[in-house]
């Protein structure tokens, strides 16, 4: 196989054959294409897509570079939730042990940092001792005692998704609905799910930034899932700011612990609850949306659900003591407080700004092996819509050192933006996207009606 041609052709907007997606991803694994004609190729399918069945193709043979869990004749359902990716999207650690607190498992493999969005992997092991690469019998045997292993990928588990992912985040490749598709469901059909659900972000922050690509993606995975027998369905959420008020690896975990122990933010609790209904309907666990939101809400009101949390990391090694006490995490070297400069209205929070200098801090990679800070980020206490009085803290900025808190007031400075009139944020759900169709739950009002005038 003569790789350079099978670059060529798709620089050129021509097909690969299912046959040459399979020999792409087997030649990779094994170490005879090398990164830069892999990434060669990533650029090329960012510009050009994939045909259907170039998709189908690649995904198979992801999903097939791996071995998969198989729960065999056990009769507990199994769902799980998959983001496409955001800034502050702490959902995962919320979301898993609340839902195996309610009865469902929850076999979730979930990934790293990507691009300026934060990763579930990252964000667990800021825990201190908690251990993600599990192997395949360990999260089975989780799974199976306590309803909940959260590992990611290894060279047993969505080898390529591991390799590749790694590749993307570093080659400005994620950007293209093919390999967000694929990457997404090639680990979560190795997961052995009795259903799938999908928390497709929209607006600036998301990967992909108009709505109508959110729902083509949204459209994408549940065709690859359903026509592998994964009942799938997706909701629109909303990225058009950050998701609750932490952005960073540890100081998400924290957010989270305080959602499990029942402090969670109100934007956080909403998605988190909507995705949640989602899996315990798709689960059969409960049969309306009402009962079985009232069901979570009562696993975080009686404690169940940050217990849940406890034994999880107990079962991965790590320090259970965090859910009781988060000082154990990671704490940053440099501390600074940071005033609204004017007064007036938060137009917007720009989530890509925030997302992008925490990498710029340490918190994210800018090469495949780099290693993440896990203490650096913000704690954003506004929302836009909110009124703000210049001189008022609104956020604090966590670093390793002086450099890292003028860049992150500075990029602080760039992604609020202040001005004199409210502007209508996205709906944090929007729409509910199934086999069936879709479903409008909240309409989007016109993104820039009333855009207030930026006070600097
Ligand atoms: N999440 C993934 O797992 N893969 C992507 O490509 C984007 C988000």
């Amino acid at each position: 196989m003569l790789v350079a041609a099978l670059i060529e052709r798709k620089r050129d907007g021509a097909p690969l054959t299912p046959e040459e997606w399979s020999a792409l991803i087997a030649g990779y694994l094994d170490g005879s294409i090398p990164d830069y004609q892999l990434s060669a190729l990533l650029m090329a399918v960012v510009f050009r897509g994939m045909e259907r069945a170039e998709l189908a193709a690649l995904t198979d043979a992801m999903l097939a570079s791996g071995s998969r869990l198989s729960f065999g004749g056990w009769g507990t359902p199994r769902v799980d939730k998959h983001s496409t990716g955001g800034v502050g999207d702490k959902v995962s650690l919320v979301l898993a042990p609340l839902v195996a607190a309610c009865g469902v498992a929850v076999p979730m493999m979930s990934g790293r940092g990507l691009g300026h969005t934060g990763g579930t992997l990252d964000k667990l092991e800021t825990i201190p001792g908690f251990r993600t690469a599990l192997t395949l019998a360990e999260a089975k045997e989780q799974v199976m005692r306590i309803g909940c292993a959260l590992f990611g990928q290894t060279p047993e588990i969505a080898p390529a998704d591991q390799r590749l992912y790694a590749l993307r985040d570093v080659t400005a490749t994620v950007e293209a609905i093919p390999l967000i598709a694929a990457s997404i469901m090639s680990k979560k059909l190795a997961e052995g799910l009795s259903a799938l659900i999908l928390d497709v972000k929209q607006g600036s922050g998301a990967f992909l930034r108009t709505h109508e690509q959110s729902l083509e993606l949204a459209r994408t995975m549940i065709s690859l899932g359903e026509d592998r027998g994964c009942p799938t369905v997706a909701l629109l959420t909303a990225m058009d700011r950050p998701l609750g008020r932490a952005c960073g690896n540890a100081l998400e975990t924290e957010e989270a612990i305080a959602a499990l122990r029942g402090e969670g933010p109100p934007d956080l609790m909403e998605v988190t609850y909507a995705l949640g209904v989602e899996m315990l309907l798709a689960a059969g666990v409960e049969r309306t949306s009402s009962k079985a939101r009232k069901k979570l809400e009562s696993a975080i009101g009686s404690g169940l659900a940050a217990e849940k949390m406890e034994q999880i990391i107990e079962a991965q090694g790590g320090n259970p003591g965090v859910v009781e006490d988060p000082a154990a995490l990671p704490q940053a070297l440099a501390v600074e407080v940071y005033d609204a400069p004017a007064t007036g209205v938060i137009v917007s929070i720009e989530p890509r700004t925030i997302g992008r200098a925490i990498v710029a801090m340490g918190g994210g990679r800018s090469k495949v092996n780099d290693t993440v800070d896990p203490s650096v980020g913000f704690v954003i206490s506004v929302k836009p819509g909110d009124k703000v009085l210049a001189g008022e803290p609104i956020a604090s900025v966590y670093a390793r050192d002086a450099d890292g808190i003028a860049l992150a007031c500075d990029a602080l400075g760039r992604a609020i933006v202040i001005g004199d009139r409210r502007t209508e944020p996205l709906p944090l759900v929007s729409h509910r996207v199934t086999k069936a169709g879709i479903e409008v739950l909240r309409a989007p009002q016109a993104a820039e009606k009333g855009r207030g005038k930026a006070k600097k």
